[in-house]
């Protein structure tokens, strides 16, 4: 070799460039007993849990039937503690940010009226919000005469228009603004960082519904910019039901007291005083699972050793397969905005009733859900559409999963009508 071929310029790399890091869906689907019933294709509803996160949970109800539960609590302290630190390092927070809640509707509320509690701002709400939210919202504005503004759509995107909403938050007063980073009832990524950067540059407060991208799509409060973000633990973390936590800002926290304190976040100091904890567990109630707060536990540390760029990576190559594949069958309508770069897919069939289209994919032993208008006026309802089959993807899923799925779509428009 002369030395002008080992000095001159490359033509091509002297070292393979590493290949990106997958998904090994095999070994995903070798601890996911589930796997083997269906083609579970319901991550949005309720993800399959491992079989470390199902064992955790059963452990703990032995210890308690064996030991008793205050009795098994106090032996697992460490490891409920250890809880906090697991969902702080997945969201970029600290511990003390951090509350445990039963579900994410549970978080919401009680922050939500945290935050109407420090003062009568306008209320700003994504068309993505999800169904018991917008009731809430809708609720306290009747109740209380505090506007409430459903943000208009981005015609290209179908997300919240940004231009009208820096519009609103220049105009009006204080605001609080409220959005799902995906929603229930399409695949639609909301800009939860642009979000974020408008609401601080106007001195809002920003609210994350992120029930549907945690364990889904990448979500560090820190990169986002908001005040309280809050999800669920069932659905893509693929932690037990009746688990779900919130983030809330450190530098908002002093200022939110929960609208009926609890025996867990607050000390009653005399005849009618109490103080409430310095952290985000005075928002929390004393009662809860064990159990399954353990089991919360090992799906966050499975998920943060899985990755999140690795996830995502899966989820949205699944989702926008699905979708292409969708799309290329007449008869066949992909209900996804523009701006649905996630594994979750929404469609309809021409002349068949979505209930119809899942009883047929039920039968082939694949699980869907429908999504009626009732579940998102502001989504569904606004866009005339009542109601949508929807596919959610894992890591435990694949093209055959998708193929299978396919396939009886294609029997079903093929069918008669
Ligand atoms: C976007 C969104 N937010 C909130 C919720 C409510 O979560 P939970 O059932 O844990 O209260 C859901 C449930 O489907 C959801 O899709």
């Amino acid at each position: 070799m002369s030395p002008e071929s080992i000095t001159g310029p490359l033509t091509r790399p002297i070292v393979e460039a590493a290949p990106a890091p997958a998904i090994d869906v095999a070994a995903e689907r070798a601890r996911t007993p589930g796997v083997t019933e269906s083609h579970h294709l319901n991550a949005a509803g309720a993800a399959l849990p491992t079989a470390a996160v199902v064992d955790t949970v059963v452990e703990h109800l032995r210890r308690e039937e064996r030991d008793g539960g205050y009795e098994a609590a106090a032996a697992v302290s460490d490891r409920t503690e250890a809880v906090y630190d697991d969902i702080a390092e997945l969201v970029g927070a600290r511990s003390a940010e951090i509350a445990l809640f039963d579900t994410a509707t549970t978080g919401l509320r009680v922050l939500v009226d945290a935050l109407l509690g420090a003062g009568t701002p306008r209320l700003l709400v994504s068309r993505s919000a999800y169904v018991s939210h917008a009731l809430h919202l809708m609720a306290h504005a009747r109740r209380t005469g505090a506007g409430l503004e459903i943000l208009p759509l981005d015609p290209a995107t179908g997300a919240v228009d940004l231009g009208a909403l820096e519009a609103t938050l220049r105009d009006g007063g204080p605001a609080i603004v409220f959005v799902a980073h995906l929603p229930t009832s399409c695949g639609l990524v909301e800009p939860v960082a642009a979000l974020g950067a408008l609401t601080r540059r106007h001195g809002a407060r920003l609210v994350v519904d992120a029930t549907q991208s945690v364990g889904h799509l990448p979500v560090d409060v820190g990169e986002i910019g908001c005040d309280v973000l809050v999800t669920t633990g069932r659905k893509f973390l693929r932690a037990p039901r009746g688990t779900a936590f919130a983030w809330v800002h450190p530098d908002v926290l002093p200022a939110l007291e929960p609208r009926a304190p609890d025996v867990r976040g607050a000390a009653w100091t005399a005849e009618r005083e109490w103080t409430l904890s310095g952290t985000a567990r005075r928002f929390e109630t004393w009662e809860h699972s064990v159990a399954c707060r353990l089991g919360l536990g090992v799906a966050v540390r499975e998920t943060i050793e899985r990755g999140l760029g690795v996830t995502a990576a899966h989820l949205v190559a699944l989702g926008a397969s699905l979708r292409e594949q969708l799309r290329s069958r007449p008869g066949v309508t992909v209900r996804d905005p523009a701006a649905s770069s996630s594994g979750m897919v929404t469609f309809t069939v021409d002349g068949v009733e979505p209930a119809e289209v899942k009883n047929h994919l039920a039968a082939a032993r694949i699980r869907v859900v429908t999504v009626p208008a009732s579940h998102g006026q502001w989504d569904l309802g606004a866009r005339e559409v009542p109601a949508i089959v929807r596919a959610s993807m894992h890591v435990y899923n694949d093209a055959d999963d998708l193929d299978a799925l396919l396939s009886v779509v294609d029997t079903i428009t093929a069918g008669p009508r």
